[in-house]
């Protein structure tokens, strides 16, 4: 069953364009339902940042990728801060999977400030790529108000809560160049 569930995550991680050599944050990464399959599709080249809150499940990932000898997996533990403790325009791909919602993030103002910290640590040709689960009205506004601008959106079977599987919807951000204010000439 894992077996099962594992290729799943994979075939829409390809879908959504994941592909050897990247260097990858899973942000709220869980227990690695979405972060072992990427790590296998990055390769030993590549590398993925597998970022939480939660020490227990970090902890059960890292428990996975002992049994299977992954050496492409960085455990990134935090406190929930949206402050992300990477490079800037370091990451090829964030990945954003079912917790870009009210539960994590309860205010607007909560996950603009998470997108903002994504902006900069994405390199200028990278995606953030969301399953928007649980914020399916709000999210694709309030990330494009972010300086992001909807590139494609990648509809398959997903997993939630590391077990489900249902169909969702990917959608597939890319960075917007943001206007720089323009100085206002003094008069003389
Ligand atoms: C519903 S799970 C989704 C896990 C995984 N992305 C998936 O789709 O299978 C949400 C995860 O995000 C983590 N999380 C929530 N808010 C966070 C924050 N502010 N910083 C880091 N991790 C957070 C939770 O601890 C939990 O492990």
């Amino acid at each position: 069953m894992e077996t099962d569930l594992e290729e799943i995550a994979k075939r829409i991680l390809m879908k959504i364009g994941v592909t050897n050599g990247e260097k990858i944050l899973d942000f709220g990464s869980g227990i690695g339902t979405y972060t072992i399959p990427a790590a296998k599709l990055a390769g030993s080249r590549g590398i993925v940042y597998a970022l939480d809150k939660d020490k227990k499940n970090l902890d059960e990932l890292m428990r996975k990728i002992g049994l299977e000898d992954l050496g492409n997996i960085k455990r990134v533990d935090t406190s929930g801060e949206t402050k992300i403790p990477l490079e800037e325009e370091s990451i090829d791909i964030v990945l954003l999977y079912d917790v870009f919602h009210d539960y994590y993030f309860p205010s607007p103002e909560d996950r603009r400030r998470l997108l903002d910290d994504i902006y900069r640590i994405l390199k200028p040709d990278g995606f953030l790529s969301v399953w928007p689960k649980h914020l399916e009205s709000e999210a694709k506004e309030e990330i494009e108000n972010a300086n992001f601008y909807l590139e494609s959106k990648h509809e398959g079977n997903l997993i939630h809560n590391d077990i489900e599987v249902e169909k969702g919807e990917i959608l597939n951000f890319r960075k917007r160049k943001k206007e720089r204010k323009k100085e206002r000439k003094k008069e003389n």
